[in-house]
């Protein structure tokens, strides 16, 4: 870097304010978010990336605390979201205004999500990133977190019913019986990876009407669940997204896991979502050949970087589905 640059980088550095994000900035962190990743992308209208899916707006209604805004002159010029899963956390999007990449204010954005993920005392944190980026690996291992196994997200689109095996959802759950269920789904994901818990994400994709939770039944309790975002959130207008879906582990793993994505595509269905959409990590090997056998296509493939350097719940024995977006 030229003297003149570092001067600049110095410059901006030292100006930037970073604080948690607030309702009157959503509308700037959207655009900061959209111009970041277009640009990065070669989007010709980088706005229109993502179409009308939404990243800012439902993560800072479901939990306003977890949210920071990078700001400077008064503007907000980049923002960063922290999410708890129970005993793991991840975060993202991160994104910097393009004019102002490589100004140190992704780092600065990182400082307030590492201190949260220390508060909770999360057994381990990780995120997705771009695999071909050498820029991003390396911001990220600065705070401890290393690239691990790839992450495609896969689609497919409309067509059959998925499997015939039964299913009930969260919303249609009597109010009396909803705190049972939220109950079972931790002990399912707490058997896969100790203290991992969804209740965060069922809550606020029912409070938010993003979409719905399918659970498939078993003597246990809940065999296997699927957050889902339809046509709302995450998806956007025209997807049913799998946002997180996991399995009890155990011998029938991978046939409850074809159900589990059947009942995933009956609620597309339902909803009128021409496509559905879910990420898995390749450690995952089973449950991504799964995927694959049953038509899904790998749409946009990222890579999982994890802090500590351990597999966590990305082994070849687990079922489970999400990408960290
Ligand atoms: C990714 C993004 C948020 C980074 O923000 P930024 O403000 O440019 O990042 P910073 O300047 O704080 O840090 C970049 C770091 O990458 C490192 N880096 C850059 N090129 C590198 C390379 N080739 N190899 C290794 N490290 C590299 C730099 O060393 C720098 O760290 P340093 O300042 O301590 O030296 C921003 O580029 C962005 O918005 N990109 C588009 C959206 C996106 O991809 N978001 C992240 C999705 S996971």
């Amino acid at each position: 870097m030229s003297p003149l640059l570092q001067e600049q980088t110095e410059a901006v550095r030292a100006r930037v304010l970073v604080r948690p994000l607030q309702q009157a900035d959503l509308e700037a962190a959207d655009r900061v978010l959209r111009t970041a990743f277009g640009t990065f992308l070669g989007v010709p209208d980088p706005m229109l990336v993502f179409g009308d899916a939404d990243y800012v707006y439902s993560r800072f209604s479901a939990e306003p605390r977890w949210a920071f805004a990078a700001e400077l002159e008064g503007e907000v010029v980049g923002s960063n979201f922290a999410t708890r899963w129970g005993s793991y956390g991840f975060f993202g999007p991160l994104t910097v205004r393009p004019d102002l990449w490589d100004a140190g204010i992704g780092s600065r954005l990182m400082q307030p999500v590492m201190d949260l993920f220390d508060t909770w005392e999360v057994r381990q944190a990780g995120l997705f990133t771009f695999p071909h980026s050498a820029k991003h690996a390396g911001l990220y291992q600065k705070f401890g977190f290393w690239p691990q196994y790839l992450t495609p997200v896969m689609s497919k689109g409309p067509g059959r019913d998925g499997s015939e095996a039964e299913y009930s959802t969260y919303s249609s759950t009597p109010d009396g019986e909803q705190d049972g269920v939220i109950a079972s789904c931790r002990g399912l994901t707490s058997a896969i990876f100790d203290g991992l818990d969804l209740t965060h994400e069922i809550r606020a994709t029912e409070a938010q009407s993003l979409g719905d939770t399918v659970l498939l039944h078993s003597e246990a309790g809940v065999a296997a669940f699927a957050v889902c975002h339809c046509r709302a959130g995450e998806a956007g207008s025209d997807t049913c997204y799998i946002k997180f879906g996991a399995v009890r582990p155990g011998p029938d793993a991978g046939a409850v896991f074809e159900d589990l994505v059947g009942a995933c595509e009956n609620l597309a269905n339902r909803s009128g979502a021409g496509r559905i959409v879910a990420g898995v990590n390749t450690a995952r090997h089973d449950a991504y050949r799964r995927l694959l056998d049953l038509g899904y296509r790998t749409t946009l493939q990222g890579v999982a970087l994890q802090r500590p350097n351990e597999l966590g719940y990305c082994r070849p024995d687990v079922y489970v589905i999400d990408d960290l977006r």
